[in-house]
């Protein structure tokens, strides 16, 4: 069997002039946990082109769902930006990643701390049942440079609260903070120094984080990665990975593209 698949694409959404969406069909032998990446890409002059990209749609969805920048000289992104419903996308049969549940020991509050397209992981990891069955509370933290970059926005404060089976799941057990860098918003400030001045557990009306409680999954830059390593760490959290659950597991947002 091929390392790949071709999928079609169904649908095409711009949220800005640097981020869109876009969903394909799903082959389906195609398996991954939530929270997983994988290849995709597009073929170039007679060869496939490929970065790594989060699935943005959970495991139990008929399709597949991506989350991108673009990217105006990368040589990925700036191809990928023009697809349009009907286009091939060649995706890898192969995913792969450190963002999953079974990482993190149990505890009662789930951290999902995403700085721009860091959130697709998580759109991924917030549809799945078991995340609300191993966690009390579910809390999504998004940052980025301006409201509009704010993807999803619609989705954490009105369409999961109507969904068929994650609604009851969502209103009572998933908190959505969005906060921006760059502008006057209802939450400012970058999510490490939200976290630093405690501000962030008393707008969510949640305790300051303890070793017993609290875990964090973390996707963004690579500065951001360091940044909250280096705090958690500071704090005495310690890294998890497919071998040794942990309190903390982080991946980057696949950014170079
Ligand atoms: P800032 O505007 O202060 O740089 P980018 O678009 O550069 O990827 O940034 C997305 C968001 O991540 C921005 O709000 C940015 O804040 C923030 N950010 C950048 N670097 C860090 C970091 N080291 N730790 C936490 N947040 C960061």
């Amino acid at each position: 069997m091929s390392a790949f698949q071709t999928e079609r694409v169904l649908t095409v959404h711009h949220w800005t002039d640097q981020l869109f969406s876009f969903t394909t069909t799903r082959d389906t032998a195609f398996r991954f946990i939530n929270g997983q990446f994988t290849m995709i890409g597009l073929p170039v002059n007679g060869k496939p082109l490929l970065r790594a990209y989060s699935i943005a749609s959970a495991n139990h969805e008929e399709m597949l769902e991506f989350f991108s920048i673009k990217v105006p000289e990368g040589p990925l992104t700036s191809r990928l930006q023009h697809l349009k419903p009907g286009d091939d996308l060649i995706v890898g049969r192969k995913p792969t990643g450190t963002l999953l549940l079974q990482n993190l020991l149990p505890g009662k509050t789930l951290w999902l701390l995403a700085t721009g397209t860091g959130l697709a992981p998580f759109l991924s990891l917030i549809k799945d049942p078991d995340t609300y069955e191993r966690f009390e509370h579910v809390a999504i933290v998004h940052g980025c440079r301006t409201q509009a970059e704010l993807a999803y926005r619609q989705l954490f404060e009105h369409e999961l609260h109507e969904h068929e089976y994650l609604g009851e799941y969502v209103k009572k057990q998933l908190l959505y903070y969005p906060t921006v860098t760059r502008e006057k918003f209802r939450n400012e400030g970058r999510i490490t120094e939200l976290m630093a001045s405690g501000k962030l557990y008393t707008d969510l009306s949640l305790p300051a984080p303890s070793l017993q409680d609290d875990r964090f999954m973390v996707c963004g830059s690579p500065a951001m990665l360091r940044d909250l390593k280096t705090q958690l760490e500071a704090s005495g959290f310690t890294e998890g990975n497919m071998q040794h659950a942990g309190h903390f597991v982080i991946e980057r947002a696949f950014a170079e593209r």
